[in-house]
């Protein structure tokens, strides 16, 4: 697999700031922990199972000897994107950051698994340029009603009772990919039937041992 791009390779805050060089090289990194750092993007509906495959994916990659590491929306908007809410302006800017802090976790040499519903195509494509190679795009793909009908938060019947505005799906939109790596349609597959697709795909695309 090809270096990945310095992960702060995106624009400067001003130009009074100067990138310095790591010493540890990418392929040292590799060496280290037997397999290439990269990103699985999980993208779909609240409800879809995004959450509980990431879950499943961190632990199975983990018990194989993979360092891995999931980055969750709900995780991550209790820390670092506790000040954004639900506008189309503060997903993006979510996608933004959580997009560079998944490029750093890959340059970093791990095999980080997110799960945000990510719901535009254009900031999951800027979140793919920012990781460089090695971006898996992931279509956790269940449809509406299905998700609706699981309902796991309650918060499908909050957003029909209009005390959620801005809601994916019902109140604001989802971008399902056009292409994207990989599918896993979990209206028809169990959890334990996608995982196992999501893990053989992961083991095939990242191989351990050859560096
Ligand atoms: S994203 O659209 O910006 O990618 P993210 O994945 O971080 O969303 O967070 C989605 C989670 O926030 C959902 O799983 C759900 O639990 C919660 N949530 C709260 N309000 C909303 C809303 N208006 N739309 C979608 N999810 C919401």
């Amino acid at each position: 697999m090809t270096d990945t791009p310095p992960a702060s390779s995106g624009p400067a805050s001003s130009g009074n700031v100067t990138r310095v060089e790591h010493r540890v090289s990418s392929e040292s990194r590799r060496k280290h922990n037997g397999h290439a750092g990269g990103v699985l993007w999980f993208t779909g509906l609240s409800a879809s199972g995004k959450s509980t495959l990431a879950i499943e994916t961190e632990s199975r990659l983990f018990a194989a000897g993979y360092q891995a590491y999931m980055l969750d929306g709900d995780n991550l908007r209790h820390g670092l994107n506790s000040d954004l809410g639900f506008s189309p302006e503060d997903r993006v800017e979510n996608i933004r950051r959580v997009g560079a802090l998944a490029a750093l976790f890959a340059d970093a040499g791990m095999v980080v698994i997110c799960a945000f519903i990510s719901p535009y195509r254009a900031d999951r494509d800027l979140a793919r340029a920012a990781a460089g190679s090695g971006f898996h795009e992931v279509h956790i793909k269940a449809d509406l009603a299905t998700c609706e009908a699981r309902d796991v938060k309650g918060l499908y019947r909050r957003a029909r009772a209009g005390e959620i505005p801005d809601f994916t799906g019902i109140s604001a939109p989802y971008e399902p990919p056009e292409t994207c790596e990989l599918v896993i349609d979990t209206n028809q597959n169990s959890v334990a039937a996608s995982a196992e697709e999501i893990f053989r795909y992961v083991k095939e695309k990242f191989p351990l041992g050859l560096v």
